[in-house]
């Protein structure tokens, strides 16, 4: 029997074949320029499971992950589509050039183990669905599908709820998410954040 999640699968393949999720006219950035307009972001993201005192979860690490969804996820919180009051701050003065120079700055300081494809993971079967895109080791696939692999669990676990609460869209993930359990949602946090990959963000 098919069920709702695997038709919801069959869909997001679709459109991910027909290249509407894939991000469109990221300019090449500058990373020298990018380091400059960063200076802002390192006093949360260079620290080490920094938290906002009034938040149930950390700062998500930037160290391994995607240059272009560092720009999507960037550009989603200046124009609205995604929000937290810091973040929709801080990148709402930005125009797309400065977001894909800073996109590149925080992706030049990535780490081995994300760009050597991360560390043999075990087989949990509720990720089964999520391989094809974000990897089996939890490392994204496409420069556009995002690296979980070692991503904080109390930040991976909030993303989620924001894309089953709506509060995050996402024509690809939105679907995907909206039928799991808490239960699933917990064990699908612990078993990325357990993978070797993402790191805080290290400054030299
Ligand atoms: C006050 C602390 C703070 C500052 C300063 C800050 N951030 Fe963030 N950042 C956060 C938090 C908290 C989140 C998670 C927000 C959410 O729920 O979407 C986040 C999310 C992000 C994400 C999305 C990561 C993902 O995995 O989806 C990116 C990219 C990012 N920040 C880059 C930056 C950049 C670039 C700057 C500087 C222009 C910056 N941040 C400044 C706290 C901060
Ligand atoms: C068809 C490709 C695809 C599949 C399958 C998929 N994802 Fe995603 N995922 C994406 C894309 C694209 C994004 C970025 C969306 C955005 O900009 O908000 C994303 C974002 C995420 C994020 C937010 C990351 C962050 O740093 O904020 C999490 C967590 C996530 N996915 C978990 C999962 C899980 C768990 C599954 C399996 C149940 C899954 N995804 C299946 C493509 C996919």
């Amino acid at each position: 029997m098919i069920s709702k999640y695997e038709t919801a699968i069959a869909v997001v393949t679709l459109i991910v074949a027909a290249g509407l999720s894939v991000p469109r006219a990221m300019a090449a950035g500058d990373a020298a320029r990018g380091e400059t307009l960063s200076q802002a972001c390192l006093s949360c993201h260079d620290s080490e499971g920094s938290r906002n005192p009034d938040l149930s979860y950390r700062v998500p690490k930037l160290g391994g992950q995607k240059a272009s969804y560092l720009f999507v996820a960037l550009k989603a919180y200046r124009d609205g589509a995604r929000q937290d009051p810091g973040m929709t701050a801080l990148a709402g003065t930005l125009t797309d050039q400065e977001l894909a120079d800073v996109a590149a700055y925080f992706a030049s300081l990535g780490n081995e183990t994300a760009a050597a494809g991360g560390s043999p993971s075990g087989s949990f079967n509720a990720a089964r669905n999520c391989g094809a895109c974000h990897g089996q080791n939890g490392i994204g696939l496409s420069p556009g599908w995002p690296t979980l692999a070692g991503q904080h669990e109390d930040y991976l676990v909030h993303a989620l709820n924001q894309y089953r609460s709506g509060m995050r869209q996402d024509p690809v993930m939105s679907p995907l998410v909206s039928s799991l359990s808490d239960e699933t949602v917990a064990l699908l946090a612990k078993y990325y954040s357990s993978l070797e990959g993402l790191r805080t963000t290290e400054v030299k």
